[in-house]
């Protein structure tokens, strides 16, 4: 049995009860170790009540800014929603906590971390899994998954020691809350067909109904957000900033079944405002900014990135490896997005949350080439060789195999096309963009002469 255990203690109930009953039924010192990332809370209370408990050490870590800088910033900058819709609240945080842990291990000499997680939820994977990667060496000690005890049992458990916890027996939810957002499961939560009542929400609550709508501007450098408005802030500032604004509009709710890692389908509700406005804001930035292959390639990696965060391997060869190609990708994702907020109309006061314009000096996108002004200095001649020689290989192949062709079974004339062999120019007197292979008209028929830029009649003005 471990002599030493360092705790990852939140100050709530079931980690309450565990620094005493590791006492009593390990005969272990418990080293109670909480993590400030944001959550909010009285870390003095936190501080005593685990000093009740019976820790003979406590430990308040503010990691805040080293979660905002070292976990939150690469999920921006990878655009990191788990199946398409989480931004990975509770999934960022444990590995920042472990890494805690394992140091206060070393420092306090502890043979064993230990967690409150329940068997059938992701963090216990994140915990244990991150634990094994920093350091092999130590055990991870659970006894939440096993003890048995109903949380009645947990409140009982509290009260014969002594211990004062504010949960009441009444308090249906199951809450986790960092500076990314806060997490709700539990009580009629999962009944998937519920609405959620009104009281689960903290950051979202409306109360701009019938109010101005609101603008704000994101500058981002390098792909992570470094000012409000214009005003310079660190992540750790930023995030509860933009909250506090976009909240009020009533948006940033999630409300979804998702996949949890073992194997369980689980009804979950997030509030996370400030997350997806910075997400939002940080890929449309990309959209003015990165090179198509380098955006079509990084949004098929993205979704890899969030489940493997989700599933525990933050500190793992492949996420790692990603880390250094979304870097790569972020050199110059720097500019401002404007945000624009507006109250709702709904009676639920439910409002928006949008990108309303963008700009960067490093923007890929060029006026000149995209107007359809008499700025524009696209070279129009070129597009009608560009696409007859994009085209072809369909037209060769609408020729002898497409839906009108005369492919085996049916009558053909036998014929092959009437140009040079092997060269792929047009033969004597015919004109590249005139008769097509066997006789047939080809795909695209003869353009006129490019009009002068600006005038009408250049086709459809879109893309
Ligand atoms: N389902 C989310 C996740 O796995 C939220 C977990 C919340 N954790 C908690 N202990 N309440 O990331």
């Amino acid at each position: 049995m471990p002599k030493r255990i360092v705790l990852a203690y939140s100050g709530g109930l079931d980690t309450s009860v565990l620094v005493r009953w590791m006492t009593e039924e390990m005969g272990a010192e418990v080293v109670a170790l909480a993590v400030d990332l944001g959550q909010g809370g009285d870390w003095d209370a936190v501080r005593a009540r685990a000093v009740a408990a019976g820790a003979a050490e406590v430990e308040v870590v503010d990691a805040r800014n080293e979660f905002a800088s070292d976990f939150v910033a690469p999920a921006i900058r990878a655009n990191a929603l788990y199946e398409g819709k989480y931004p990975l609240i509770s999934s960022l945080s444990r590995p920042v906590i472990v890494r805690h842990l394992v140091d206060a291990a070393r420092r306090h000499g502890a043979d064993a971390i230990a967690h409150g997680c329940t068997g059938k939820g992701n963090d216990q994977v994140r915990f244990e899994v991150s634990t094994r990667a920093l350091a092999p060496d130590l055990d991870v000690v659970a006894p939440v998954r096993t003890w048995g005890f109903t949380r009645e049992d947990s409140i009982d458990y509290a009260r014969k020691w002594g211990i004062p916890v504010s949960a009441t027996k009444a308090n249906p939810y199951s809450v986790d809350q960092n500076l990314w957002g806060r997490t709700v499961e539990c009580g009629i939560l999962e009944d998937p067909w519920a609405r959620p009542p009104a009281d689960v929400y903290e950051l979202t609550v409306p109360r701009n109904a019938g109010g101005q709508p609101k603008e704000l501007i994101v500058t981002f450098e390098g792909g992570s957000p470094v000012a409000l408005d214009g005003q310079p802030m660190p992540l750790d500032e930023l995030v509860p900033a933009l909250d506090a604004v976009v909240g009020p509009f009533g948006w940033g709710r999630i409300d979804m079944i998702e996949n949890r890692r073992v194997g369980i389908k689980s009804r979950e509700i997030y509030e996370c405002p400030g997350a997806l406005a910075l997400l939002l804001a940080h890929a449309d930035l990309e959209s003015m900014t990165l090179e198509r292959d380098v955006a079509h390639e990084k949004s098929r990696l993205e979704p890899r990135w969030a489940e493997l965060v989700y599933d525990g391997l933050w500190f793992s060869p492949l996420k790692m490896a990603l880390d250094a190609f979304f870097a790569e990708t972020q050199r110059f994702v720097t500019g401002d997005v404007r945000l624009r907020c507006e109250p709702g109309t709904a009676p639920d006061g439910t409002g928006s949350c949008f990108v309303a314009g963008r700009r960067s000096a490093v923007a890929l996108y060029e006026h000149d080439l995209a107007t359809y002004t008499a700025a524009d200095r696209f070279r129009h001649q070129d597009a009608e060789g560009f696409v007859r020689i994009f085209g072809l290989g369909i037209e060769t192949w609408a020729t002898k195999q497409g839906p009108g062709s005369q492919g085996p079974g049916k009558q053909g004339t036998g014929k092959q096309g009437t140009g040079q062999p092997g060269t792929g120019e047009a033969g004597p007197g015919q004109d590249r963009a005139g008769q097509g292979m066997a006789g047939r008209p080809a795909v695209t028929p003869p353009s006129p002469a490019p009009a002068p830029p600006g005038s009408p009649g250049l086709g459809e003005p879109a893309g």
